[in-house]
């Protein structure tokens, strides 16, 4: 094994500051790349007083000489996708090389319809509050092995004849169980093929690439996108994502097998927030879930709705390092904490008389669980000029310590502050 490679995820339900947290590590590595998920990601990077909010592009794009890399478990937005990197080339700052896998698949307007439909099918009560970014439906295709891939938009017969089979498809979808009118063929064929068009320069083989990068010797960072608690397979289903954001979907994802990986990061929050609907035992609906809200800036990167807000839930994080490996935590808005007198932090649940310490990812046993919490002291003073763990008031680095016992990994990173400089780096 030459190069190695990182898997970074999120520990809780999206949102845990992945962005910052990718591009602080993004200068000390060579090839970052986005593995699963499309845009319902909102990754926001601040540099000075500037702030980028990457939903498909890896975080990493800011960087000169970098390769960043759209492997084949994204779903691409072709649309999302031009939008951001003109807005990057307009400021100068596309610097990175980009590769978009051949083999991921595309995002179509069928598919954002699908979502909307679907979405109110549901109802109120059933609802999940999907970013309506199409990823279910996408994902749908892709397994039900009829979706269009980035490469097929580079080759107009292949894609006329399976686009106008799923056209065909979801118009019947569409108008006899929806009851909604039929999308136009003509049109979306066109504009694809304008996609197409644009984006050929930066399709390619993308895992051999990774492969490539790894046997000169350089280093790899698999950038994840939502959290563990939306994985399809070990999050609060049906609340969750289309897609594996755990680390083993990271393997799956960009081509680069499970003996290559030498460290798993996982991005926690120093509180939790939840987006959409779903299970989250450690919400509180008072005060002091609005006080996070305000303070941490809580409101979605991509559809800018509030996040619901609450503690620290220990359990699910220990479910989280069980599920991914984790080898190392970096933990962010620590700073969002000050001036709280007391910080509450969930140990185990309870339910009908019976104490929980494992997380167990059924909606309706998270639904009914009570935190027994924890109450630790909270700090004064504002930490967010803090460059190291010593410089942290006792009461900030006793509640580090807290979770570096419990969860029973070490913290790496601490962010003390949005910007890139508000940071704290501890052997990371
Ligand atoms: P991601 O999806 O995991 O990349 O996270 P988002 O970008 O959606 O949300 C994280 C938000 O918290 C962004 O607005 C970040 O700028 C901000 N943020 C990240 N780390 C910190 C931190 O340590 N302190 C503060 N105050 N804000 C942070
Ligand atoms: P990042 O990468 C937070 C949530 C949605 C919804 C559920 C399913 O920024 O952390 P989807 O559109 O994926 O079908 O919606 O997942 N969700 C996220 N929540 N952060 C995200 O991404 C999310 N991506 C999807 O709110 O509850
Ligand atoms: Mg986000």
């Amino acid at each position: 094994m030459k190069g190695c490679t990182e898997i970074l995820i999120g520990a809780q339900w999206g949102d845990e500051g992945k962005g910052r947290v990718v591009d602080a590590l993004a200068g000390k590595t060579d090839v970052i790349v986005r593995y699963q998920g499309g845009a319902n990601a909102g990754h926001t990077v601040i540099v000075g007083s500037e702030k980028h909010v990457f939903h498909l592009l890896p975080s990493g794009m800011l960087y000169t000489g970098k390769l960043c890399i759209i492997g084949n478990g994204v779903v691409v937005d072709p649309e999302q996708l031009l939008l951001e990197l003109q807005e990057l080339q307009a400021q100068g700052k596309d610097r990175a090389r980009l590769v978009v896998s051949r083999d991921a698949h595309v995002v179509l307007p069928y598919h954002k319809v699908l979502d909307g439909a679907d979405e109110a099918f549901r109802g109120k009560e059933h609802a999940i509050g999907t970013t309506k970014r199409g990823i279910g439906p996408c994902y749908v295709d892709k397994y039900n092995r009829m979706g269009i891939t980035m490469g097929d938009l580079v080759k107009p017969d292949v894609l006329r004849e399976k686009l106008s089979q799923n056209v065909n498809l979801k118009n019947m979808l569409l108008t006899r169980i929806y009851g909604m009118t039929p999308l136009p063929f003509d049109s979306i064929y066109q504009e694809a093929l304008e996609w197409g068009a644009k984006l050929a320069p930066y399709l390619g083989d993308a895992s051999l690439e990774v492969h490539k990068a790894l046997e000169e010797g350089k280093g790899v960072l698999l950038e994840g996108a939502q959290g563990t608690l939306l994985d399809v397979d070990f999050g609060t289903y049906p609340y969750v994502t289309s897609s594996n954001p755990t680390a083993a979907g990271g393997c799956i994802g960009s081509g680069v097998g499970p003996t290559r990986i030498s460290r798993v990061i996982g991005v926690v929050k120093a509180y939790c927030t939840r987006v959409g609907e779903g299970p989250f035992p450690t919400e509180d609906l008072g005060e002091w879930g609005d006080y996070l809200r305000d303070k941490g800036g809580e409101f979605g990167a991509t559809t800018g709705r509030p996040r619901r807000c609450g503690w620290l839930d220990m359990v699910a994080l220990r479910y989280a390092v069980r599920i991914n490996g984790l080898g190392v935590l970096a933990l962010t808005k620590l700073d969002v904490l000050s001036g709280l007198e007391e910080i509450r932090v969930a140990l185990e649940y309870s339910l009908e008389g019976k104490q929980y310490r494992e997380f167990t990812p059924s909606a309706s046993f998270l639904e009914n669980v009570k935190p027994r919490y924890v109450s630790l002291p909270g700090w004064k003073e504002d930490i967010s000029k803090c460059r190291s763990f010593e410089e942290l008031p006792q009461e900030a680095q006793n509640y580090v310590k807290f979770i570096e016992e419990h969860a029973e990994v070490p913290v790496g990173l601490i962010g003390v502050g949005p910007g890139r400089e508000e940071t704290i780096l501890r052997n990371f």
